[in-house]
């Protein structure tokens, strides 16, 4: 069902499946320190149900069964993330020998069975002892981040294929300092754009770590969205203009021109750090590959209650089309546009989807999950990447986002994303027909 697509692509295309450490580990008693995401969910109201992710897939002993999924639905690569607070629980200091040897055995697991480890320094799991000095609000972090990077440099660098600094810098700066959803659950506008820029410097300054220490092949993951305006008003057409610098053009700007957008900049002047301008070369250190985590598009509207257009009081308007079960419109053109623009508009560097897949309320009947409206969503967006190509995107990989139902962040356990099921009591594995349909196209395309 996936064959006739996955043909198209050339033979030397990286597929892979994504999944983040917070999501799927569990494993939190083996000397891990605590991170922002845990008392986030333990705080009333933050998380559907006040999940958190203590067992989540229970991964970090399932580990080898993991990879044995990975190998035998024949993709080259896994993105995973390290957990900061199990390698430092502290943020800095003190080594968590435990979780160094968690690591070791699963990049020692993927090589063995000929999967590439393509490694994200950090996908949200903030260590608290570093929240409690301010987190992203604090400039220091590109220092306690940049140890941490030399830190999995050392240690790991040699069998990584493939690394990330940062996994959608826009979640950790506006979504969880502005919009208050994710952790650590701000409303403030100066704590989002200090973490708009300390991100970005986080991530500059720990590229220059990373390939000073002989680490290659170094990226940034970030999420796009194509921001449309809800209604004809010229309100509601600048509204989705500064989401569009807000979301899509801050960080793909600061990173391939080492330039903010100008009317973000304009928008957020009273809050921005100091002097920020002066770290704009560290910010735009130079990348060998760009990620692109697309699901969706944005259509936005002016709040009225609100005077001025004011940063983050835009409203989604919804859309006609077919949505996920995180109400997510299906819109696969959005994914080829996106890639067009920043092929067109940013940068040459080679481009990797590095998250794309979707949510439904998938239920297990007589050991199958028959999700095939996720088989025509990867189809739709693989065909989308294909025209992308045709037009000169030098588009390199693609990882389906993800490998097994969950914690799907403020959603809890209740939005299932895997290609593979999980059965969150008895932790049992069932594939999806998604995932043999992966299965299926990538073994014929091997021949
Ligand atoms: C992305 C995140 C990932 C997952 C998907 C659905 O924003 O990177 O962890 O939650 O959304």
């Amino acid at each position: 069902m996936l064959t006739s697509v996955l043909d198209r692509f050339p033979a030397d295309f990286e597929f892979g499946v994504a999944t983040a450490a917070y999501q799927i580990e569990g494993g939190q008693t083996d000397g891990r320190g605590p991170s922002i995401w845990d008392s986030f969910a333990a705080t009333g109201r933050n998380v559907v149900g006040k999940e958190d992710g203590r067992i989540a897939c229970d991964h970090y002993n399932r580990w080898p069964q993991d990879l044995d999924l990975i190998r035998s639905g024949g993709f080259d690569a896994y993105r995973f993330s390290f957990a900061w607070p199990r390698l430092l629980p502290d943020g800095k200091g003190a080594i968590n020998a435990k979780g160094l040897a968690f690591y070791d055995r699963l990049i020692d697991g993927m090589l063995e069975r000929g999967i590439k480890p393509n490694a994200t320094l950090y996908h949200w799991d903030l260590p608290s002892a570093l929240q409690d000095k301010g987190g992203w609000m604090n400039r220091d972090i590109a220092s306690w981040f940049s140890d941490y990077a030399q830190l999995v440099a050392n240690h790991y660098g040699d069998r990584l294929a493939q690394v990330a600094t940062i996994n959608e810098p826009w979640c950790v700066a506006f979504l969880s300092h502005r919009l208050g959803i994710h952790a650590p659950g701000y409303r403030d506008l100066r704590a989002a754009a200090r973490a708009m820029h300390h991100t970005m410097l986080a991530h500059g300054t720990a590229v220059q770590t990373l390939r000073s220490c002989g680490v290659g092949n170094l990226g940034l993951v970030m999420n796009f969205e194509p921001a449309e305006a809800g209604d004809q008003s010229p309100e509601s057409q600048q509204a989705a203009q500064l989401w569009d610098g807000l979301y899509n053009r801050w960080y793909l700007g600061g990173v391939t021109q080492g330039r903010y957008p100008e009317d973000v900049c304009q928008a957020l002047q009273a809050y921005l750090p100091e002097n920020y301008q002066d770290d704009m070369a560290v910010v735009s250190e130079p990348l060998d590959w760009l990620g692109v985590n697309y699901y969706t598009r944005g259509r936005w509207y002016q709040d009225r209650q609100v005077s001025a257009p004011d940063l983050g009081d835009v409203v989604a308007a919804g859309g006609p089309l077919a949505k996920t079960q995180m109400g997510w419109e299906i819109f696969p053109q959005g994914l080829r546009d996106t890639l067009l623009r920043i092929h067109r508009d940013y940068s040459k560097l080679p481009i990797y989807v590095t998250e794309n897949g979707m949510a439904w309320d998938d239920h297990v009947v007589d050991g199958a999950v028959h999700d095939d409206l996720r088989c025509a969503y990867f189809r739709e967006h693989l065909s989308a990447c294909l025209e992308a190509m045709a037009a000169g995107v030098p588009l390199k990989g693609y990882y389906a986002w993800s490998l097994l139902d969950n914690y799907e962040w403020a959603e809890g356990y209740s939005k299932r994303f895997g290609i593979v099921h999980v059965d969150y009591d008895s932790q049992v594995r069932s594939p999806k027909k998604s995932y043999l349909a992966w299965q299926a196209g990538l073994s014929a395309r091997r021949g």
